[in-house]
């Protein structure tokens, strides 16, 4: 049987929404691989107790792993700049980032009412959180790649890139704006051996709600199933991919509803 064999031993990765779900998922699996993984989440807290639990995972050093919290929000130019900072000055070097920071903003921000209700503080935080955030991690670490003459960036859309939401507006809004956005950064990229790509889950089961989801395989995603593909795409395995959407939906956007 052929074992497909990713490696990511000694890369640098920049992993934001790092404190939970396929965040925190990606960031153990790369630092079990021997990456250095710089951990950003605003949730400082979870971020502090998720990066020292890895790091004190004795397989995860005897890989030469190694997970470095980064408290930040992604919505701030300065914090983007603060994460790509400390990945240079203590790695030397970006390889990978992660894009993981993200969420609808009628859920995260309890306001479960139609757009045309939604106060502004909400519609900024979905913008600014899908949107923004990623543009700036984008451009704090693309620099870097650039210079090296080689990285990788992931963008996380979604589904709801394609469908709209009726109460969280923005998500989705953002979401197709990452699919536009990851061409722009695949032309910028590409001279100089920076690849970028974007996965655009259905529901994963990063919390129980998702599996009311409607899927055409009659079930949400494990986060593995997101991640694992992610891993391969960044890896020398994915070399050839760039500049593309990747939709992984169990056939959600196959269902005529
Ligand atoms: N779970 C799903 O069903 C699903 C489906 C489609 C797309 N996605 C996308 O995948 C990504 C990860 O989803 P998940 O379910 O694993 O997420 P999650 O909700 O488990 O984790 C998101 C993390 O982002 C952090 N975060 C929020 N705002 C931030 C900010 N301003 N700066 C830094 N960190 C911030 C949160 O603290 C949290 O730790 C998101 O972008 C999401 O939109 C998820």
């Amino acid at each position: 049987m052929k074992t497909i064999e990713l490696h990511y031993e000694g890369k640098v990765a920049v992993v934001t929404g790092a404190a939970s779900g396929m965040g925190l998922l990606a960031s153990k699996e790369l630092a079990a691989a021997g990456a250095k993984v710089v951990m950003c989440d605003v949730n400082a807290e979870a971020l502090e107790r998720e990066a020292a639990a890895i790091a004190g995972d004795s397989a995860v050093a005897r890989e030469g792993g190694v997970a470095a919290p980064c408290p930040c929000d992604v919505r701030d130019w300065a914090d983007a700049q603060k994460a790509a900072a400390l990945a240079l000055d203590r790695f030397g070097r970006i390889d990978l980032l992660f894009n993981f920071a993200g969420g609808n903003e009628a859920r995260v921000c309890n306001s479960h009412v139609p757009f045309h209700e939604q106060p502004r503080e909400v519609i900024d935080w979905g913008l600014d959180v899908n949107l923004r955030g990623p543009i700036y991690m984008a451009r704090a670490c693309l620099q870097a790649m650039v210079a090296q003459k080689g990285g990788v960036i992931c963008l996380l859309g979604s589904v709801t890139g394609f469908e709209g939401d009726g109460n969280g507006a923005m998500y989705g809004t953002a979401k197709s704006g990452l699919f536009n956005f990851v061409k722009s950064l695949a032309k910028d990229g590409a001279p100089h051996g920076v690849r970028a790509f974007c996965v655009s889950p259905g529901p994963v089961l990063t919390r129980p709600g998702m599996a009311g989801m409607k899927t055409l395989l009659g079930r949400a995603a494990e986060p593995s199933e997101v991640v694992d593909f992610i891993l391969y795409l960044a890896s020398e395995k994915g070399a050839f991919v760039t500049g593309s959407n990747h939709v992984v939906d169990g056939g959600r956007l196959c269902i005529s509803r």
